[in-house]
């Protein structure tokens, strides 16, 4: 009797998995702040698995397209790294997980220096943002997105504008954590904040598929290497920061919990999507939109954990 390999056993269980899962979705809800995301499936739960010999495997609702929201802060620090090198972006944001809510101000004034603690809370990333080349916002926002789309495998990536307009204008505890930071000598002082948001909420409304999400992180998952060309996309330190923060700081201030629970790198976004990898062999999308309390998608880590214990995908 031959024995099955890890990826028939995920194949054939995946729907199961799935199923199981959704019923998760009834424990969260979607969020309301930015008030386009308000309209999305709330008992969806899709998700697309790719590895390094090409093979594909999704199940559930992985039609739906969704804003990939705070996973594209992950990328944002990568183009940062890029065009700053890691002594000029750690020169504006800390390393640490901040144990408070993804919008919090809290320690940008209860601590010295008043420095974002970690690049993928909203403080944090805006000044990742600010550090993107480009000579005008305009230029910005298409290096981000032509980024994305390298990595998504060439995948036609575009900025939604309804998304991007809702959050714009709602998005006041934003503008007052980029005014903040402007105060502390994290941004400049030349700063023009309605444009630097301008840049942040576009590539937050990046929408994007599970199977985007799966490449992307099949990228991360491989060291930084295009599994299509072999060509080295994004320097190898790079991305083993990229996947230290995902690991600490990912899943926000449940990033600790899921660590304990599922042990793989993971990142989620408050459209409901999370885009997760095991290194050296699984790019993984989520989608789910109804979240929990701290802003992940309740079906979608659901399905991650479960996932995770039954290959034992833990790095810990
Ligand atoms: O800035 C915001 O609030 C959103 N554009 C992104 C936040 C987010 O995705 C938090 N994730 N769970």
């Amino acid at each position: 009797m031959s024995m099955k390999s890890q990826w028939q056993i995920i194949e054939e269980q995946l729907d199961e998995l799935v199923q199981a899962s959704r019923r998760h979705a009834a424990f969260g809800a979607v969020p309301r702040y930015i008030p386009e995301l308000a309209s999305a499936p709330a008992e969806a739960l899709g998700i697309t698995i790719c590895d390094l010999e090409g093979r594909t495997v999704s199940s559930g609702d992985c039609g739906l397209s969704f804003t990939m929201q705070s996973i594209s802060k992950v990328f944002t620090l990568l183009l940062a790294l890029m065009d700053n090198g890691e002594d000029g972006v750690f020169a504006r944001v800390g390393m640490e997980p901040s144990g408070d809510d993804f919008n919090s101000m809290l320690k940008l004034e209860l601590v010295e220096p008043g420095k974002p603690f970690n690049p993928l809370i909203n403080a944090g990333a805006i000044a990742v943002t600010a550090l993107i080349h480009g000579d005008t916002p305009e230029a910005k926002s298409a290096r981000i997105a032509a980024f994305f789309r390298t990595l998504a495998g060439g995948s036609d990536l575009t900025c939604n504008e309804s998304v991007y307009l809702s959050e714009k204008r709602t998005a006041h505890r934003n503008r007052s954590l980029a005014y903040f930071l402007m105060d502390n000598d994290v941004l400049d002082p030349s700063t023009d904040v309605e444009e630097l948001l301008d840049v942040y909420f576009r590539h937050c409304a990046i929408e994007a598929t599970c199977a985007d999400l799966a490449r992307m992180a099949l990228v991360l998952a491989s060291g930084g290497i295009d599994p299509d060309s072999g060509a080295q996309l994004v320097p190898r330190r790079y991305v083993q920061i990229a996947k230290t923060f995902m690991s600490s700081c990912g899943m926000y201030n449940a990033s600790g919990e899921f660590a304990i629970q599922a042990g793989i790198p993971a990142k989620s976004g408050v459209a409901g999507g999370i885009l997760a990898l095991v290194p050296g062999r699984y790019g993984i999308g989520v989608i789910g939109p109804a979240l929990n309390r701290k802003g992940n998608s309740t079906a979608g880590v659901h399905l991650l954990e479960r996932l995770s214990q039954a290959h034992e995908w833990s790095m810990f």
